[in-house]
């Protein structure tokens, strides 16, 4: 079978939520891919930016072919051991000293606006994002977006966003009221071109919170 047939195959099965380039990926080696032309590709995109350490990393290859053969899935309600490995890696090396493990980005900004409005009591729910940004595909997380595309056909969406202008710390600070629990955005969007924030902008807007 063909590139062709693949995605004729793949477009009789899959409703048309995305619209997909006509190859299927069959191989990938660092920051390699291949389809099943075998037309080999220099990856740029790494699956939207997760597959940082490159594609089967050997080391990732590994850790996942072990824990397979050990113990796949407990759901959350008890302690694995790798999980528990992982949460403190993270908060050894980064900013966070508390972990959510979630399955996807749409999934870790719901429960960033869950977590700010809960945490910042009744009557505190507005969550202010920028023009331009993507937030995920979810309800919440398409009013968190900013843009009005993919707002359409999906009204009424969940209440209590509101979107500043990309870069213009003053609209954000205008915007602040009794009601706003969080700002949410992106270091650098990238679903309106890869336009990233001023260090100045960052700094200005932790300094409302
Ligand atoms: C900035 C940003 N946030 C959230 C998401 C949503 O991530 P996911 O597709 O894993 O739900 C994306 C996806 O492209 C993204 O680019």
């Amino acid at each position: 079978m063909s590139n062709a047939d693949w995605a004729a195959r793949g477009e009789q099965v899959f409703i048309g939520t995305y619209s997909r380039f006509p190859a299927a990926m069959v191989k990938g080696r660092g920051c390699r891919l291949w389809d099943d032309d075998g037309r080999e590709y220099l990856d740029f995109l790494a699956g939207i930016a997760v597959c940082s350490l490159g594609h089967c990393h050997p080391a990732v290859t590994r850790a996942v072919c072990e824990q397979a053969q050990e113990l796949m899935h407990v759901s959350n309600l008890f302690h694995t051991k790798p999980q528990i490995r992982l949460a403190e890696l993270l908060c050894a090396n980064t900013f966070a000293d508390k972990v959510f493990m979630a399955n996807s980005g749409a999934e870790a900004n719901e429960a960033a606006i869950k977590l700010a409005r809960i945490h910042s009591g009744a009557g505190r729910y507005e969550i202010i994002s920028l023009s331009g940004s993507f937030h995920g595909r979810t309800l919440a997380t398409v009013a968190a977006t900013g843009q009005p595309k993919f707002h359409q056909g999906f009204e009424p969406l969940p209440k209590g966003f509101v979107h500043a202008r990309f870069g213009d710390p003053a609209e954000v600070e205008q915007l602040i009221n009794e009601k706003t629990c969080a700002i949410l955005c992106e270091p650098v969007q990238g679903e309106s071109g890869v336009r990233p924030l001023d260090r100045e902008y960052l700094q200005a807007i932790r300094a409302m919170c």
